[in-house]
């Protein structure tokens, strides 16, 4: 006991010093003999501290006072949907378009109005032809498909008399029309058939 009161010198009132470290003991704790240091903290730690204060209060005053919507999570969860909807909007525009056969009587409704507006001037309204080829037989210069129509009806054949509607139509539009043909006109009678052209198909 002694000897372990030797090395411990009183400062004031206050503080012992342990005089190997000169360090200040933290009085009046005394564990077997084992005592501890009252030395500061480290200044990174209480910055960090300080910092910590800091955030909590702006963001108490964002939160509760100003109710920031980036921080009150209902907003917060509906503002992160809405931006999902919205690009998953726009992948959904992008999206190549696809050349398929449409069946729908609203999509084939618009391609009988592009018809009698457009295409009827060469093809004749009930598509048997004029100065373009009969659209009722079974007998194409460029090919039967959907694809097939939806690439002459894009580019044209200029050389031939027939147009590029890639301009004056969109996607959509020239893809409802071409419908219109194959599935409204392909079969049909027309008052005055024009001669086959091109190579007869099943
Ligand atoms: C200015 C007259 C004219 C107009 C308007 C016109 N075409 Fe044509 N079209 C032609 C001619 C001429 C050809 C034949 C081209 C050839 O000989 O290669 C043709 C060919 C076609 C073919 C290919 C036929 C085949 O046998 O392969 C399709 C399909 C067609 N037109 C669709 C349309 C559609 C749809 C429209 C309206 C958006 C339209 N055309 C408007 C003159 C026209």
């Amino acid at each position: 006991m002694d000897n372990e009161k030797k090395h411990l010198q009183k400062k004031d009132e206050e503080y012992e010093i342990d005089t190997l470290t000169n360090d200040r003991l933290i009085k009046g704790h005394d564990y077997d003999g084992i005592r501890e240091l009252d030395n500061d903290l480290p200044p990174w730690w209480k910055w960090l501290f300080y910092i910590t204060i800091a955030f909590a209060i702006i963001y108490s005053v964002r939160l509760f006072v100003f109710k920031a919507p980036d921080l009150i999570q209902a907003d917060e969860y509906q503002n992160e949907m809405a931006s999902y909807q919205a690009s998953k909007a726009v992948a959904k525009a992008n999206k190549a378009f696809e050349v398929k056969l449409l069946t729908s009587d609203a999509d084939l409704a618009k391609g009988s109005e592009t018809w009698h507006k457009i295409c009827a001037a060469c093809h004749m309204a009930d598509g048997g032809g004029l100065v373009g080829p009969n659209m009722t037989d079974n007998y194409w210069l460029h090919g039967n498909t959907v694809q097939d129509l939806y690439n002459v009806v894009t580019n044209g054949v200029l050389a031939k008399g027939m147009l590029s509607y890639k301009d004056q139509l969109s996607d959509k539009a020239r893809l409802e029309v071409v419908s219109y043909v194959l599935e409204k006109l392909q079969g049909t009678k027309p008052a005055h058939p024009k001669a086959p052209q091109g190579k007869k198909y099943k």
